[in-house]
């Protein structure tokens, strides 16, 4: 396994996914931990990251001399590179010029770690890497035993390395995929350096992770809240494969769900898996509590709060359970990490069925921890969940609360969740939803006139939104053929009584959200 240390970028994720593409696995923890750490870790290789800082500016952020000691390769990255100059015996100088994004970089490349890797050659015949770059300081100085092992003309030393001791690093980030090469120059580091072994395959995984859910828990019983999205669905797959009728699963119905997903989450697990399950109908607890609620953040509250209770008081009949299982996977959990020292700006308080209060005093369960989100999608097409569950576009915690404007009224509800199945369904059709990241309907409680055979409209509104994002931090709207709108239009309207209106939504995120509220 190879050890990544976060020196706070935002990108260290990308590490790790690029890692564990390789097959290898792989986890992230603090640039500061132990030595002792290290050393129990036992890695077989270890990756400095990126940071927002300067290595110059801040030369007290390193990591444990403990790092260099261990006797394994080290792969340093961007501020990862500066640390590493800067603690074996080089210089790192700040600098007023900046680079940042696109770089072309000439890669020495007889090095291990760039042999044969190279975008283009240039007419002299130097093989060159097309890169992404972003750093204001560099590295001046070699440290003792290293030789540099790419090159800019504003960056003498892009890369350094000191193949006797295995130490490598670049200036530019091979993490994301604008570096055209990166992917390969990661797997090139854990599989040929560090001699990682490609077996982390998530067939492999089930037994594994069954084995120890098994020993975890042994005969108590465990509760786990089941939203019918990805993470709790396959959560739930693993935890029933190792404990069968020990696990019993919560699925509360708020009025707010997608058409069918009560049926198809009963259908799912109950019947095809032969799952413990309680469905709950709280349609009428959610709409009361919401009546006469505008504020989005409100909204948001509420729904939570309600969740919470209902699945306490669920929780509270089952006096066998012992454990709370959850689908916490492993962006939740460096994220949290990660949030405990960065101030990010609230812009809405998501909220998941895994923010569960610690109320209960029950042991937590959270076999998809180490996962990432892909991961754990190819482990639920291995538990033989359906495809369709596994690759289903994500759904907020608060449903379609936050896609009704203003007051829920279980009428819009209604008429949302109708427009919006027909949306879906064309979108499948047109073989666009796997291509797309997101795509839902929002309903506008404005009424607009219209006019259908020889009578007047006077109806409701819904506006269609489909985004393209890798992150969901950014996104661009999709360029849907216009008839595929035309269709999904004519249908809402035709099939949807009481909307006379459909427009299409052509914002990008910054500046507007993927959701409307
Ligand atoms: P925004 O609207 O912030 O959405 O651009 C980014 C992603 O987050 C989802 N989202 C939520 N998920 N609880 C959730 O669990 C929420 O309150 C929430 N609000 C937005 C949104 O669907 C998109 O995938």
């Amino acid at each position: 396994r190879i050890l990544i240390l976060d020196f706070g970028s935002q990108v260290t994720q990308l590490i790790a996914r690029r890692v564990r593409e390789a097959h290898v696995y792989c986890e992230v923890h603090a640039n500061d931990v132990s030595a002792e750490f290290i050393r129990e870790f036992n890695p077989k290789g270890i990756i400095l990251s990126g940071s927002h800082m300067s290595a110059y500016e801040e030369s007290n952020d390193q990591v444990s001399p403990a790092v260099f000691e261990a006797g394994v390769p080290v792969l340093g990255i961007c501020y990862g590179m500066q640390t590493m100059a800067q603690q074996l015996g080089g210089r790192v100088e700040g600098s007023n010029k900046r680079e940042f994004g696109y770089a072309e970089v000439r890669a020495h490349n007889h090095t291990k770690l760039l042999e044969g890797i190279e975008d283009f050659r240039t007419a002299e015949g130097h093989g060159m890497l097309k890169v992404w770059m972003s750093h204001g300081d560099k590295v001046t100085v070699l440290p003792p035993g290293f030789s540099v092992m790419c090159s800019t003309p504003s960056c003498p030393i892009a890369g350094m390395c000191d193949e006797s001791r295995g130490y490598y690093a670049v200036q530019f980030h091979p993490e994301v995929t604008h570096t055209v090469k990166g992917r390969e120059i990661i797997e090139r580091f854990v599989l040929s350096i560090c001699g990682a072994k490609p077996d982390w395959v998530m067939s492999n995984y089930i037994a594994e992770a069954v084995e120890s859910i098994k020993a975890q828990v042994g005969d108590e019983e465990v509760i786990l809240g089941l939203s019918g999205g990805v993470d709790s669905s396959v959560a739930a797959a693993l935890i029933h494969r190792a404990i069968g009728k020990n696990l019993t699963c919560v699925f509360v119905d708020n009025g707010l769900l997608r058409k069918n997903e009560r049926e198809q989450v009963r259908e799912t697990f109950e019947k095809n898996m032969g799952l413990k399950l309680i469905v709950v109908d709280a349609v009428d607890r959610f709409m009361n509590a919401l009546a006469g609620v505008t504020d989005p953040e409100q909204k948001r509250k509420i729904i939570g709060r309600e969740f919470v209770e209902i699945f306490q008081e669920e929780a509270s009949k089952l006096t066998a359970a012992k454990w709370l299982a959850q689908g916490t996977i492993y962006p939740d959990v460096i994220e949290s990490a990660g949030a405990k020292t960065k101030k990010a700006k609230t812009i809405k308080s998501h909220h998941n069925v895994g923010g569960l209060p610690d109320t209960l005093h029950l042991k937590l369960l959270e076999p998809l921890r180490s996962l990432f989100k892909d991961e754990v999608r190819e482990l639920g097409v291995e538990l033989g969940l359906p495809a369709e569950m596994v690759y289903r576009h994500p759904f907020p915690g608060p449903g379609l609360g936050v896609r009704i404007l203003g007051e829920v009224k279980r009428e819009y509800a209604d008429l949302l969740r109708e427009a919006d199945a027909i949306f879906i369904e064309e979108l499948r059709a047109a073989g666009l939803y796997d291509k797309v990241s997101q795509a839902f309907v929002v309903f506008l409680p404005v009424k607009s006139v219209g006019v259908m055979g020889d009578g007047r409209t006077y109806d409701y509104v819904v506006s269609l939104r489909c985004v393209e994002t890798s992150d969901f931090m950014t996104a661009h709207w999709s360029h849907l053929p216009y008839e595929l709108l035309g269709r999904v239009s004519n249908r809402i309207i035709n099939e949807v009584k009481g909307i006379n209106r459909v427009v299409y939504d052509v914002s990008g995120k910054p500046p507007a959200t993927i959701e409307w509220e």
